[in-house]
């Protein structure tokens, strides 16, 4: 008969509810299919079950598949109610599918399953937005902007070089991505509840048949870890983090009419009907809080948690899908803002020196020159400190203060009138890594290989 036998005994109660991750599950309604399909090929193999029994449960799990995850019948999670469902289109020898294995490594191996494909998604969404950083930052090595630290002016830089950084910055991101992905392309399945079974099961086939890259050998391990959750989560939240500081400047920048978003990107206000916000990159800002509570829900849960299974980690899962739902699409969003986005050349050129934002420049020609370079930084300082923005005839008094001689008895004119301009003080900063154009084309051909 069709009939389901369920013992009623733990069937809830008025709990059932509260112990149910059914609707939850759904993030992982297809990955139980693929890891119930894996696991009866190998019982067939095996000879653990026999091949008109397999057949009979294939057929089933096809049409649970085409049904959906809405048609399954009520259960405790989803890997209860598509067994249930299988017995309900087979009957008794439907429950030869959870021979040798348990919930415990099936929902570990689902979620394993399930979270590759979201990294595989991060990682190519964050390759993405590498090149429209890069593509931008090509167009711009010779824009020159502010620089800033302390969001005080710092030193002359350019577009392209700002960009570039955010571009390396993501490029490790995608490496934790890889790291994440390689611990957690692994296969519990097989493990059993945490003890293993006295089934000859072939591990390595089932591994195989999904795609992992080795097998969770310890049984205990297999089913109690979630190491591989928290790293992921972890590395997505590094991500958001790089993600909020570019949204962050670049809510700064449009205040300060150093770019404009495109509309696209953009968001007025209902009262204000002048208003043009930089809503799309507040709200990339904000997921870095969802990623980063997703890290501390995870570690919390977690923290403490006895060998081996315990039902707090059906409560764990959804931390990581948390991270994965924040973070991907604000990757895709903060790349195409920043990818749509003028530049305003004028604006960033004439701020590009305020705040005597050339002045290490001034220090650094006359170290090159023989004065020791705290004297150096000593005499500039002054002569900042004499006007808000130095001139030659600044630099000479403050000359005469700190050297005890004349400004030209260590270098001409012409050399300091080039350090004080911007474009020239970028120009002059071609260090490895450094803003000039010249390094900077060197880095973009470097970021293009790595990409
Ligand atoms: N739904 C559970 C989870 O997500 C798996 C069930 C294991 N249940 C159990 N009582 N051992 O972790």
């Amino acid at each position: 008969s069709g009939d389901v036998v369920r013992r009623d005994r733990f069937s809830g109660g008025p709990a059932r509810g509260f112990l149910s991750s059914l609707a939850a599950d759904e993030r992982i309604f297809e990955a139980d299919l693929a890891v119930d399909r894996a696991h009866v090929v190998m019982l067939a193999e095996q000879g653990i079950v026999d091949e008109d029994d397999a057949g009979a449960i294939f057929d089933a799990l096809d049409e649970i598949e085409d049904a959906g995850h809405g048609d399954l019948p009520d259960g405790e999670d989803v890997h209860a109610a598509i067994e249930t469902a299988v017995i309900q289109r087979v009957g008794q020898k439907g429950g030869r599918m959870h021979t040798a294995r348990s919930r415990n490594d099936e929902v570990a191996t689902c979620i394993r399953y399930r979270l590759r494909a979201d990294l595989l998604d991060a990682v190519e969404t964050v390759v993405g937005a590498r090149e429209q950083l890069l593509e931008t930052a090509r167009e711009h090595t010779e824009t020159v902007m502010p620089g800033f630290t302390h969001l005080q002016y710092a030193q002359p830089t350019t577009v392209a070089h700002y960009l570039l950084s955010y571009e390396r910055a993501l490029a490790r991101d995608t490496e934790r991505l890889v790291d994440a992905y390689d611990r957690t392309n692994r296969s519990p399945l097989g493990g059993a509840a945490f003890a293993g079974t006295p089934f000859d099961v072939d591990r390595e086939r089932t591994a195989e048949l999904l795609g992992f890259d080795s097998v969770l050998v310890n049984s205990m391990d297999a089913s109690s870890a979630r190491d591989f959750l928290l790293e992921a989560t972890t590395a997505l939240a590094n991500l958001a983090t790089t993600l909020s500081g570019l949204a962050e400047d670049v809510v700064i920048f449009a205040n300060d009419g150093y770019v404009d978003l495109s509309d696209d990107y953009s968001s007025t206000s209902s009262i204000m009907p002048q208003k043009k916000n930089p809503d799309t990159l507040e709200l990339v800002r904000s997921r870095a809080g969802d990623a980063h509570a997703a890290v501390s829900g995870l570690l919390t849960t977690l923290k403490g948690l006895p060998r081996a299974y315990n039902r707090d980690l059906q409560r764990a899962t959804g931390h990581g899908w948390e991270a994965v739902d924040a973070v991907i699409d604000a990757t895709e969003v903060a790349a195409g803002a920043v990818a749509t986005a003028e530049w305003n050349e004028d604006v960033l050129a004439a701020e590009a020196g305020d705040g005597f934002s050339t002045a290490t420049g001034v220090a650094d020609l006359l170290a090159m020159s023989g004065v020791p370079f705290r004297t150096a930084h000593e005499m500039v300082a002054l002569a900042a400190e004499q006007s808000a923005d130095p001139d030659y005839e600044t630099l000479e008094s403050a000359a005469q203060e700190v050297l005890g001689e004349s400004l030209s008895a260590h270098v001409d004119r012409d050399a300091v009138e080039a350090a004080l301009d911007p474009a020239e003080s970028v120009a002059s900063r071609d260090s490895a890594g450094g803003p000039a154009p010249t390094a900077v084309e060197g880095q973009l051909d470097a970021a293009e290989d790595d990409l």
